[in-house]
């Protein structure tokens, strides 16, 4: 397996990926709606908001992650990962750990300071992340699951309160994602 910066020539490649693997996982309307967040945030994100890596099995992807910019009041380097998704044949192997590890030293090694993502904690504090409140950092909406509210501190043990709101981009800013 492989692991590398996602090539912008994969773009509809990866977008069926995120397509079919929430459709196996959520059914068709959760895999229609992840596989457009995955091509809409390759097309109108700044390309220095956006970091995208793809694990890959010869020519086959078996999966990718991507993560981009939150920006806050006050000066932070901050990122969200979301979405990731894993091959369906290719889950449960430790992969998804292992690319998940991958971007985040990837950021480490841009000077990234914060990741956020929204997720399952169970799984995401096999990778370092924690659940925290809106008192350490507001999330850019409304959550309807405060508890997948995660993030980790690239730079310190602590994750320090941040104050004032936040925003992420264009593509991850609609209320249906959050
Ligand atoms: C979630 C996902 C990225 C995990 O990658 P993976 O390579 O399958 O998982 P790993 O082999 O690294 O880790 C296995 C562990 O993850 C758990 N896991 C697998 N899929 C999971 C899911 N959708 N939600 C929560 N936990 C999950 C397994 O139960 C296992 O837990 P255990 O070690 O406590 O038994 C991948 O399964 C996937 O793409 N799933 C469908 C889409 C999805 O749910 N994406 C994440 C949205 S938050």
């Amino acid at each position: 397996m492989n692991f590398g910066l996602y090539e912008s020539s994969c773009a509809l490649d990866v977008k069926k990926l995120f397509t079919d693997v929430f459709t196996n996982s959520e059914g068709e309307e959760e895999g229609n709606l992840i596989g457009n967040l995955a091509f809409e945030l390759q097309e109108t994100t700044d390309p220095r908001d956006i970091f995208g890596f793809l694990a890959k099995d010869g020519e086959i992807i078996a999966g990718c992650i991507f993560f981009t910019r939150m920006t806050f009041e006050i000066s932070i380097s901050a990122f969200i990962l979301s979405p990731v998704a894993i091959s369906t044949q290719y889950q449960n192997q430790g992969l998804g750990q292992k690319l998940i590890k991958f971007g985040i030293n990837q950021m480490k090694n841009n000077d990234v300071d914060l990741i956020f993502t929204y997720g399952d904690p169970h799984y995401y504090s096999k990778v370092g992340f924690i659940h925290i409140t809106e008192e350490i950092a507001k999330a850019p909406l409304k959550m309807t699951f405060p508890e997948g509210w995660l993030a980790q501190s690239l730079t310190s043990d602590k994750i320090e309160p941040i104050k004032g709101n936040s925003t992420c981009v264009k593509a991850l800013m609609k209320q249906k994602y959050w």
